[in-house]
């Protein structure tokens, strides 16, 4: 349990809202190993679950697991229903309370852990991984980092077969799936069905992405882990320090599994040892960061018996345990038994969609056979050479700097699920879960109000063109703030849209309240589920960008944007004049994570650019049309976290005040890719160059023109997306030099001075 809460400990820096574990407990303290299995007793295991910070889940398992609280007794029988995940973990280590100090160590232990950052279904007990088969017997325990899309057919599915559902979540189809698949291949009369074969059936069913941990009762002392999409890790180590599997020899198959039969039977000698001979431990954490450690490679080979595997997403969750590490390819799956393990490759599948439910295949057509081909494969075991301080961030120095290099993955989360894509892999429609109950009542709205603080309000500013063009209804923003000031005169027919990373800004809930006071229809746009802003409208879509630390928001408003596109797509998928422009869009939005990653190349030359700016007291953005919202958030970020004075400036009220700033020493960025804009963006450039304006220039890559305009100005080339999508890409560049600009002037930027994350008073 300590390495478990260490590891869990070590993944609080990803922002999370609730963790739990689970373990093996035996169910006869006085009888070992060797006995139990003799008398073919299952292993129990317990599951326990909390909300909230590692300290409370750990506060809990050591009272409701070894009574270290005097209230214990009471507390154990006064369990209410929103305790009712944890009830269940007592039910499980009911009357197995004991003392740490008469804890008999276990020869094998598979335990998993789980920190969760919901994306479906609030924050609660309930909700909280691992999730179980059945919480009674906990035969299959599962922990997922990742988003099943097709968990809504599969748990119809399995509720048509008579399963019972405990959660909101997506996870828990799969253990759900397990216990179905293992009693229907057991009634079929394959009774030799492995884990590991057992998982990848259940895998297969899967669509979305996971990295997942399995463990049973069915196969104590046994862990399957499996990935396609998000990150997994598997360290692996040993007393000595040495590898003692066979890895990355050249060995043929035939002959690997020699010495691993060998080893196997090696058990006695494992077994004399204390303090759990073969530990496994996952620890996962529910966002979808990838680490990127720098590591060497080393292929030691060794026949140290003593071993522990762990898995987890990121490094920091295992470094202290083990620096030897393997990175798990997508579909993967690893099997851990009898202290050695094994990598099997899925193989491809040969329809498009592997898993889908109505497949001839599938569960519901009652084929109870494994079915999925796989071949073993070998993964190098690298030497990890960062130490814990430096892995929880990554290759980074500081979370905004992550944040801001985590966009194109965040960008994809977003939409994952929500693009449909046809079989030749062509986004071909919209789907809002969320959303789709609403869009008629949307569509029949007077107009549509968009409303937020800071950058969530910029985001809404970048947005609203789109709206207005793709919904013809008129589109008006209001800062939350406001709404309350004026006491807007909103009305039952508009749409009112709330955005919001927190989902908890009190300028924002309020304004909520204001509006749906008023009977408007109320939507969210927020990153954080379970919040009040997501719970208090009528419906919404959550932007799942993951938890966003750095004070300053920046992977939140990119995916702010692109949930707002998708929605303005589904509120116009009827409409056939649209037809052609919805689909650039869609295609456009396939390729955007790719462009923002091109974007973030430029990090070096935003450095230098940051250096011959550090020591400016102003500087001045220009933006318009799709790019006004471009220069307000560029500016805002460069104040807010490099502390110089910044403006972003509509570029048609340049000549309306702004112009006389304009000198030799004013830096200015002019926000010019080419758009509906361009030509009098280049109007504009030139007339900033008449007045000796130093000048730097945002274009498209394949721009030849602004630089004949402007000579002597810095020009920053971002690739060309679709008008509508641009600020994605375009802020990425502001955002890094903000970035830069704090690092160089000395100041902390993901804790900026006077500012907090969440602003929870008006
Ligand atoms: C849901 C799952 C998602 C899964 C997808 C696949 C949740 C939280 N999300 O996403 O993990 O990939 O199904 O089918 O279960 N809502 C609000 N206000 C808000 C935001 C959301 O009321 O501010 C409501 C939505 O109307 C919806 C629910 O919360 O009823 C979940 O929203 P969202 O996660 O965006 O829905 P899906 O995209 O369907
Ligand atoms: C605060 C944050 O000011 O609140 C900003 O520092 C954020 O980064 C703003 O944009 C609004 O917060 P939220 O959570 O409602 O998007």
């Amino acid at each position: 349990m300590e390495k478990l809460l260490v590891g869990l400990k070590r993944l609080e820096y990803r922002g999370y809202d609730s963790a739990g574990f689970a373990m093996d407990d035996d169910d006869d303290d006085d009888e070992d190993e060797e006995g139990r299995k003799k008398r073919n007793a299952k292993k129990v295991i317990i599951v326990c679950r909390e909300v909230g910070k590692i300290a409370n889940l750990e506060a809990l398992a050591r009272k409701e697991l070894f009574g270290e609280d005097d209230d214990d007794e009471n507390d154990a029988n006064n369990n209410n229903n929103n305790n009712k995940a944890s009830s269940k973990s007592n039910n499980s280590s009911n009357g197995r309370k004991k003392s740490s100090s008469s804890i008999k160590p276990l020869d094998f232990c598979a335990s998993i852990a789980h920190t969760r950052w919901a994306t479906h279904g609030p924050p609660n007990k309930i909700n909280t991984h691992p999730h179980t088969s059945d919480s009674r017997e906990n035969e299959f325990v599962v922990v997922h980092n990742g988003i099943i899309t097709n968990h809504a057919p599969l748990r119809a599915m399995l509720e048509r077969r008579g399963m019972k559902f405990e959660t909101d979540t997506d996870t828990e189809v799969i253990p759900k799936l397990c216990k179905f698949l293992s009693d229907k291949f057991e009634e079929s009369g394959e009774k030799d069905v492995t884990f590991r074969q057992l998982a990848m059936e259940v895998t297969r069913q899967l669509q979305g992405a996971y990295a997942l941990v399995f463990k049973s009762t069915k196969y104590p002392g046994e862990l399957v882990a499996a990935k396609r999409g998000s990150p997994l890790l598997m360290g692996i180590s040993d007393d000595s320090g040495e590898v003692s599997c066979v890895i990355d020899g050249n060995l043929s198959d035939g002959a690997e599994e020699d010495v691993l039969l060998k080893k196997a039977s090696g058990n006695k000698k494992r077994k004399s040892m204390t303090g759990g001979a073969a530990a496994a431990a996952a620890a996962d954490a529910d966002t979808t960061t990838t680490p990127t450690t720098r590591i060497t490679t080393t292929t030691t080979t060794t026949n140290n018996p003593k071993v522990e595997f762990y898995f987890a997403s990121d490094a920091s969750a295992m470094v202290e345990h083990t620096k030897r590490v393997l990175v798990l390819e997508d579909d993967d799956v690893c099997h851990c038994h009898d202290g050695t393990y094994k990598i099997y490759k899925v193989e491809k599948q040969k329809h498009p969609h592997p898993g889908y439910t109505s497949g001839h295949d599938s569960p519901e057509y009652g084929l109870y056979k494994p079915v999925v081909l796989s071949k073993e494969v070998e993964r190098t075991i690298e030497t990890l050479e960062m130490e814990v301080e430096s892995i929880m961030k990554g290759e980074f120095d500081h979370f905004m700097q992550k944040e801001i290099f985590e966009q194109p993955e965040a960008i994809s989360s977003t939409m994952r699920g929500r693009l449909v894509l046809d079989v030749l892999g062509a986004a071909e429609r919209v789907m809002l879960g969320g959303m789709s109950q609403f869009a008629a009542t949307i569509r029949r709205s007077r107009r549509i109000i968009l409303c937020g603080c800071g950058t969530s309000y910029n985001s809404a500013i970048a947005i609203r063109q789109l709206f207005e063009e793709l919904t013809e209804l008129p589109v008006t923003l209001e800062l939350a703030s406001d709404v309350l000031d004026r006491r807007c005169p909103f009305f039952r027919d508009d749409t009112c849209i709330f955005i919001s990373q927190s989902g908890e800004t009190a300028d924002t809930l309020k304004a909520l309240e204001y509006a749906k006071a008023k009977g408007a229809l109320c939507v969210g746009i927020v990153n954080t589920v379970g919040s009040a802003i997501s719970r208090a409208t009528d419906c919404g879509v959550h932007i799942n960008a993951g938890a966003e630390i750095g004070v300053a928001s920046t992977k939140a408003y990119t995916c702010q944007i692109v949930a707002m596109v998708l929605v303005a797509l589904s509120l116009s998928e009827d409409s056939r004049s649209k037809h052609t422009r919805r689909d650039d869009i869609m295609q456009g939005l396939l390729k955007l994570p790719g462009c923002v990653k091109e974007c973030l190349k430029m990090d070096a030359i935003l450095l230098e650019l940051a250096q011959e700016l550090k020591e400016e007291h102003s500087l001045l953005i220009f933006g318009r049309g799709f790019n006004y919202a471009t220069a307000l958030e560029g500016a805002l970020k460069v104040k807010e976290v490099a502390l110089v004075h910044s403006e972003g400036i509509l570029a048609g009220e340049m000549k309306h005040g702004p112009l006389a700033l304009v000198d030799k020493h004013m830096p200015i960025i002019v926000v010019c890719t080419n758009d509906g804009s361009y030509e009098k963006q280049q109007s504009v450039v030139q007339q900033l160059k008449a007045r000796d304006g130093r000048l730097i220039l945002i274009v498209s890559d394949d721009d030849t023109e602004m630089e004949k305009t402007a000579p002597d100005a810095v020009i920053l080339r971002v690739p060309k997306v679709e008008d509508c999508l641009q600020a994605v890409v375009n802020i990425v560049p502001l955002q890094l030099l903000s970035y830069h600009l704090t690092v160089l002037r000395g100041h902390n930027c993901d804790q900026p001075r006077n500012l907090a994350k969440s602003v929870t008073v008006e």
